[in-house]
């Protein structure tokens, strides 16, 4: 199969890029390498099955163009980075509801009839329900992440009922694993690196989050992809597992064996729009046959040996590693 896929260099995009040519697909690769990185394609760029084209996804006709003659489009470009919403108000308009739209005319245009587009868990915004299922009662949006993403959602819908596509939506926990660059492990880790005395934590530490491991993450969507015929698939993509944030302290303090003072800033929320609380009942995505592999623990563990191996991934995203709390 020839397939496009969005957000080629960045992290979870590089590893479905590397997992398609290992399953023998074609893949014309899309990325502007604003927060994706050339090495992470170093392998792929190696493999004549792989094009890669540097563009823009709000340039229309770049996006066509590199998506000419694909079957499937997996579209994973975006701003990932929930946290810095209320300090650019467009932006998450832009990169993740607009850019959709461009994805869906370029299909239009191409005539590429399927797509699976990475949402979020940020969309059930402070969900009443755990762990909250993908048929949750639309819920209050709390972070212009979530809202841009949920906005980009009902676009792939439309299309799919509008122009005979096939849609399959995956709301994500939080992502861990080699590649990863932003997040709260990251955030921790860099300031480990640079002071292992203390850590500061964003909120009161007391956030509970579910997490998953990146392969296991591709896993359940090629299951879904193999599996589901239906016209528009939604499927939350978690394990069954949760903890809070000074648990994952623990893991990464003792991976990284230091014991750093902890420093909170208080309150519920690491940020304006942060849920306190993510868990997502993944029990539809398990029916396809579809089970995680990697405690989160594990994800936590891998995610600081890469990282202890690539220190020069810090101090490249936005306001630097000290602010680059919040993936979702
Ligand atoms: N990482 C997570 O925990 C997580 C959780 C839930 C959902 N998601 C979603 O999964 C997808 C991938 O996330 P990630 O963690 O790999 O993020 P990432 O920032 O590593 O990757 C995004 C990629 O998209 C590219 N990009 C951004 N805007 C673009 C544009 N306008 N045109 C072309 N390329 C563009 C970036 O350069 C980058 O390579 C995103 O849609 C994100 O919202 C991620």
């Amino acid at each position: 199969m020839r397939c496009f896929v969005s957000g080629c260099a960045g992290f979870i995009g590089s590893h479905l890029v590397d997992r398609l040519l290992s399953l023998g697909h074609e893949v014309a690769g899309f990325d502007n390498l604003s927060t994706g990185r050339t090495q992470f394609m170093a392998e792929a760029l190696r493999n004549p099955r792989f094009r890669f084209a540097e563009g823009d996804l709000l340039e229309t006709d770049a996006t066509a163009r590199a998506m000419a003659d694909c079957e499937f489009v997996f579209h994973l470009a975006a701003n990932a980075d929930v946290r810095f919403g209320t300090e650019h108000p467009t932006r998450d308009l832009q990169q993740n509801t607009i850019a959709t739209v461009h994805v869906l005319e370029a299909m239009r245009e191409t005539r590429a009839k399927r797509i699976a587009f990475a949402s979020t868990g940020s969309i059930y915004g402070e969900a009443q329900v755990f762990p909250t299922p993908e048929n949750h009662p639309l819920p209050r949006q709390t972070s212009l992440y979530g809202a841009s993403k949920l906005g980009a959602e009902g676009f792939i819908e439309a299309y799919c009922e509008g122009f005979g596509m096939q849609g399959y939506i995956f709301r994500f926990v939080s992502i861990l694993g080699e590649r990863y660059t932003h997040g709260h492990v990251f955030d921790f880790v860099g300031q480990l690196q640079e002071h292992p005395e203390f850590l500061r934590v964003l909120g009161d530490g007391k956030q509970r989050k579910s997490y998953l491991y990146v392969q296991d993450c591709l896993d359940g969507i090629l299951a879904a992809v193999e599996n589901s015929r239906a016209k528009v698939t939604v499927l939350n993509l978690g394990t069954d597992q949760y903890c809070e944030v000074n648990q994952s302290i623990e893991w990464i303090t003792e991976e990284m064996n230091v014991r750093p003072e902890l420093i909170y800033a208080g309150g519920e929320r690491g940020w304006i729009g942060d849920n306190p609380f993510i868990f997502l009942d993944c029990s539809a995505a398990r029916a396809l046959g579809w089970r995680p592999k990697a405690s989160i623990k594990e994800g936590v563990a891998r995610t600081v040996r890469y990282l202890r191996e690539h220190p020069e991934l810090f101090g490249a995203r936005e306001g630097g590693f000290l602010r680059a709390g919040g993936s979702a």
